[in-house]
């Protein structure tokens, strides 16, 4: 959909004219899952899928919402005087939390907007596209009321509203990834200390292909939270032996040494898996900066490896589809991204083979899960910021 049909339907809708647009991109992550709140590495990208959001103040407190994935629902109103959490209000609690918590870090929303949402990302498909909606969030109420709200707490207020306002017991990387992305490069990031570096992705002439599921993500959430609990016991009995704050800190040879504390095969799995994704992580900064694709891509494989039968957060959708991908000629690796339990894989192909990358692995995916998998090039995009003049058509 193009920004002249939005500014179009904004006016249908609302009978005025947008004054500011804004967008925030979805997220992949290159390698380092389930790590994040594990206190160790991440290595994202943002993507140029995301989501728009067309706004304009209003005089009175009211909040009007509409969103064209959800046009259904028509305008959904509200007000800053009721920024509570309501099951029924559906998405629209994600706008509404971000703009409670943002007046709530003490920046004045002194009058009630107008917004149209347009989100791009596939829907359910694990790419962020609810950290997408509260960066776009964050940088509408910023742009619309003047605030001077620093990048990094802005996405430190969007994991709050992910964790205490929706309840998901979400880390870090998506909500910096959206905020913080550049085009070129991904993000390698301390999870710990938010310490961070660009790391410019050239690829030559390969190409990263996003292979989406369409398998809807049942029980993510449980099941994420089940995994953070795991990582939470396995410290702690850890914590018995080393003087640790969190896996991220382990090296793989320090946690060899002391395993046995944990007492227990599911969870020293799922402590195995933190540990050594962390040290890939941060291998593959290094193999990428001395331009070793290959050996990047060889990380990647062995992470998808380690969530199938450590993390076990694949499941046969994602499986299928990564294994397929390594049989193609041209892969330089392949590996589950995001949560897992459905969503989307990542692969690294070389251009000339894309074509028959994408025809090949999608015929044996449908064959196997009788589900047809989707495929799109991944564009290294900036993060959520106002969209300029030129940026518009
Ligand atoms: C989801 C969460 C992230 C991260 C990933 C797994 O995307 O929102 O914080 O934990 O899963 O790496």
């Amino acid at each position: 959909m193009k920004l002249n049909q939005l500014k179009q339907t904004f006016e249908e809708v609302f009978g005025r004219l947008a004054d500011r647009i804004f967008f925030a991109p979805g997220r992949i992550n290159l390698i380092g899952e389930h790590t994040d709140y594990n206190g160790g590495h991440v290595f994202p990208l943002a993507i140029t899928f995301g989501t728009y959001a067309l706004a304009a103040k209003r005089e009175d407190d009211q909040l009007r919402f509409y969103s064209i994935n959800f046009d259904k629902q028509g305008v959904i109103e509200g007000s800053l005087q009721g920024l509570e959490y309501k099951g029924t209000d559906g998405w629209t609690n994600y706008p509404k939390g971000m703009t409670k918590l943002i007046i709530e870090a003490g920046f004045p929303i002194d009058s009630g907007y107008d917004v149209l949402f347009y989100g791009n990302i596939p829907n359910g498909a694990g790419l962020s596209s609810s950290a997408s909606i509260e960066l776009a969030t964050g940088v509408m109420l910023e742009g619309l009321f003047g605030l001077a709200i620093d990048r990094i707490e802005m996405v430190k207020i969007g994991q709050k509203v992910e964790n205490d306002y929706i309840g998901v017991n979400s880390g870090i990387m998506d909500q910096f990834t959206i905020g913080m992305g550049k085009e070129g490069a991904a993000i390698w990031l301390d999870c710990e200390t938010l310490e961070y570096e660009y790391a410019p992705i050239e690829l030559p002439d390969a190409s990263i292909v996003i292979m989406n599921t369409n398998k809807r993500r049942e029980l993510a959430s449980s099941k994420y939270n089940e995994r953070r609990g795991e990582c939470e016991e396995a410290l702690s009995r850890l914590q018995k032996q080393v003087n640790v704050k969190s896996l991220g800190e382990l090296t793989p040879e320090q946690f060899e040494q002391h395993r046995t504390a944990i007492g227990d095969a599911v969870l020293e799995k799922r402590a195995q898996h933190a540990v050594y994704e962390n040290a890939r992580t941060i291998e593959a900064l290094d193999k990428l900066k001395e331009g070793d694709v290959e050996a990047v891509g060889q990380l990647m494989n062995e992470s998808h490896r380690s969530l199938e039968r450590d993390y076990e957060v694949t499941g046969k959708e994602l499986d299928t589809l990564v294994y397929a991908a390594w049989e193609q000629p041209g892969v330089i690796g392949a590996r589950m991204t995001g949560a897992g339990f459905g969503g989307c894989a990542i692969a690294i192909v070389k251009d000339e083979n894309v074509e028959s990358f994408i025809r090949e692995v999608g015929n044996r995916y449908k064959e196997k899960c009788g589900i047809e998998a989707e495929f799109y090039m991944a564009n290294i995009g900036g993060g959520a910021r106002e969209l300029m003049r030129e940026e518009m058509e």
